[in-house]
């Protein structure tokens, strides 16, 4: 699908993926992060890129807050331009997965049918779904730009989990699971889903 675009043909390069990856000595890929606002995306995100280049692993991160200052400026958060933005970094994604970087998205993307899009777009196995799975009402608590607040004093429309929905993912390769420990602290637990067994706690 070339969209309005017509006239136009595919020009490939001798140099392909795989030579990319042979170079770097990785595999890229896509790790996609889904969940609320404040559920810990862009901490996991930020975590896990570092634990990857500690080991010599070429990694980068696409984060919502940040590419809308950018390249997504003119989005807003209405439903059709949340799926915009999940569909143009879901490109920018399999973009950076051709050259061979592991590619973390941290993303609220909230709805399914633009996640398995993103998914579709890359070969099978290299989309790693892993929903941060923190309920509304611990990020609500926790509320680290102070959104929530706004959005219950009416002052944001449209806010993720508050007037806006949220559509667990129904089939992904990890879930992080909350809880807290006796002295109040915050844990996330990662856990790898059984193939088919979707993504609830
Ligand atoms: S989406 O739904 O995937 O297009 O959103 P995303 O690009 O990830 O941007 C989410 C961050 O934008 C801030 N923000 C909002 N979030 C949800 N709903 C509304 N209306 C909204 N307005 C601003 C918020 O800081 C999100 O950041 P995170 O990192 O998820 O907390």
């Amino acid at each position: 699908n070339v969209g309005n675009s017509t006239n136009i043909l595919w020009h490939d390069c001798p140099i392909q993926k795989q030579d990319r990856q042979q170079l770097l000595q990785q595999k890229g890929c896509v790790i996609w992060l889904t969940g609320l606002s404040g559920s810990g995306k862009s901490t996991i995100a930020c975590a896990l890129s570092r634990s990857l280049h500690s080991r010599g692993k070429l990694s980068y991160i696409l984060d919502g807050d940040n590419i809308r200052h950018g390249l997504n400026h003119d989005l807003s958060f209405r439903a059709e331009d949340r799926s915009e933005n999940i569909r143009r970094i879901g490109e920018v994604a399999k973009l950076f997965a051709d050259a061979g970087v592991i590619c973390i998205t941290s993303l609220i993307s909230p709805y399914q049918k633009d996640r398995d899009a993103c998914r579709a777009l890359l070969p099978k196995g290299d989309f790693i779904e892993v929903f941060i799975d923190v309920p509304l009402q611990v990020c609500e608590a926790r509320d680290p730009k102070g959104l929530y607040k706004l959005a219950r004093a009416g002052k944001i429309k449209g806010f993720t989990g508050i007037d806006d929905p949220y559509e667990p993912p129904c089939s992904c390769e990890f879930r992080f699971s909350y809880s807290f420990q006796k002295t109040g602290a915050f844990i996330l637990q990662i856990v790898l889903q059984q193939k088919g067994s979707g993504c609830k706690s």
